[in-house]
């Protein structure tokens, strides 16, 4: 199959590019659009074979269930049979933004969206063209991350083609996202809320709305890829071809020697631009604030990993709540040192 790749100049549903996806989405085709977090591979929600396309596409497994993107609170009120107080705050604090919640499905949601589980992910992008588009064809779209299954997100139209390419028939180009690090996944079916993927919208962030503390599951670690559980916690994921190695910022600088030691060509990902870099290594200087940082991430994995170099070593960000979203995804991606 051959793949366009369309700029899209405006978030106005007549914008030539925007047509094309709404026409291929009403003709039960999958399109890869853009979203403030990473681009997501697009399908119509309620229709299990379109669903089916995007699992097929990325090589996802079926026991892996997708988020569902929708246009409003109201919206999304007629996807699930309870809307708790709590995720009317919440979406009246976060939405459109980096924030999906786990409730529990009504009928409307094919099984194929949950992985046949009764609860349903549900988020509402901060991104105009992604709302113009679910505006327009008038129904929730099923959106994974727009990449191969286990490879790292694409956070341009570039990434996307570098891993789609030939599988599905278009993707938009909306320049780079600015998230660059995918939702904040909470579970709100259990007794009290549950992170499940950290993400921009931290725990601290969620507390102060909620009222209450709430609790990052993500870092417990499950024994199998159940259903319910977010398989964004199960290993290998986020992750780069080329092997990564993580060090605590205490360690980077022996991790570093050894890899130069042993002459191998290695790319390394740092909190600050350090010395002039050693022979063979190329360092990586990514800012030390959370939100420009994740920015950048995907992308400098995607750039080091098509260097064909012998490791990437990446230092792991403070252990603390607005850094928990690219610890996590640093930790599924890669290898302590
Ligand atoms: O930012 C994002 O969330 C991006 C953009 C495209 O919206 N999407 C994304 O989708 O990251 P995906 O499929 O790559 O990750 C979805 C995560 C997975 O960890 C999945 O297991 C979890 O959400 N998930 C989906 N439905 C769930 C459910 N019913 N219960 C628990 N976790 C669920
Ligand atoms: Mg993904």
């Amino acid at each position: 199959m051959e793949t366009k790749v369309l700029e899209v100049h405006t978030n106005d549903s007549h914008d030539p590019a925007i047509q094309e996806a709404i026409r291929l989405l009403q003709a039960g085709e999958v399109v890869a659009i853009p979203t403030e977090t990473v681009y997501g591979l697009a399908a119509n929600a309620l229709d299990a074979d379109m669903v089916r396309k995007i699992f097929v596409a990325k090589g996802r497994p079926e026991n892996n269930p997708v988020i569902v993107h929708v246009a409003t609170a109201e919206n999304a009120k007629e996807l699930v049979t309870e809307w708790p107080e709590v995720a009317q705050k919440l979406t009246d604090a976060f939405w459109p933004g980096p924030l999906t919640l786990v409730l529990k499905k009504s009928k409307a949601v094919p099984d194929i969206v949950t992985a046949g589980g009764d609860t349903v992910a549900l988020r509402c992008p901060a991104h105009p063209v992604a709302l113009s588009i679910i505006d327009a064809v008038g129904y929730p779209l099923a959106a994974p991350s727009a990449n191969m299954s286990g490879y790292i997100s694409p956070t341009t139209a570039a990434h996307v083609e570098k891993s789609l390419s030939g599988r599905i028939p278009l993707i938009l180009d909306g320049g780079p996202c600015d998230g660059g690090i995918e939702s904040t996944v909470l579970n709100l079916t259990g007794s009290q809320p549950e992170i499940l993927r950290p993400g921009a919208i931290d725990a601290d962030m969620l507390a102060k709305v909620i009222g209450a503390e709430v609790v990052d599951v993500s870092k417990a670690k499950p024994a199998t890829a159940d259903a319910l559980l977010s398989p964004g916690q199960l290993d290998t994921h986020y992750a780069p071809r080329t092997r990564l190695v993580l060090a605590e910022a205490a360690d980077i600088d022996g991790v570093m020697a050894r890899a130069i030691e042993s002459g191998k060509r290695a790319g390394v990902i740092a909190l600050n631009a350090g010395d002039k870099p050693a022979d063979g290594l190329q360092r990586i200087a990514l800012p030390n604030d959370p939100k420009a940082y994740a920015k950048d991430l995907y992308a400098t994995l995607h750039k080091l990993d098509e260097q064909n170099l012998d490791v990437i070593v990446c230092e792991l960000p403070p252990d603390t709540p607005e850094w928990a979203g690219i610890r996590n995804r640093l930790l599924r991606a890669g290898v302590p040192a």
